[in-house]
């Protein structure tokens, strides 16, 4: 009884968290080579384009994500792009 009733417990928390994070998600594609547009940026330190901010904007959601990947990390998390993301005024995510 005591078992099954926990089961549900966690059913139902999981089913919350699902229609929690689902419409919360929007319709934002983690795509990294959408940041192409700061690669000039990122790599020179330049001051970010317009078209940048834009890019950067739309996957703040997935900077996290990037920054938990090796391989995008040395990226992202360069001095550059960290100055980049703040050009755009974004906030840089803390993980
Ligand atoms: C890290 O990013 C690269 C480039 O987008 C991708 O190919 C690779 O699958 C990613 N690795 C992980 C662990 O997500």
């Amino acid at each position: 009884m005591m078992m099954k009733s926990a089961m549900c417990a966690v059913v139902v928390v999981a089913l919350l968290l699902l229609a929690e994070v689902g419409p919360m998600a929007e319709a934002v594609t983690c795509t990294p080579t959408e940041l192409s547009p700061c690669l000039p940026a990122i790599t020179s330190g330049a001051k970010p384009s317009n078209a940048c901010c834009t890019k950067l904007k739309q996957q703040k959601p997935c900077l996290c994500g990037y920054l938990k990947n090796a391989s995008l990390k040395q990226y992202v998390n360069s001095p550059n792009a960290r100055k980049t993301v703040a050009s755009c005024g974004i906030p840089f995510p803390t993980c």
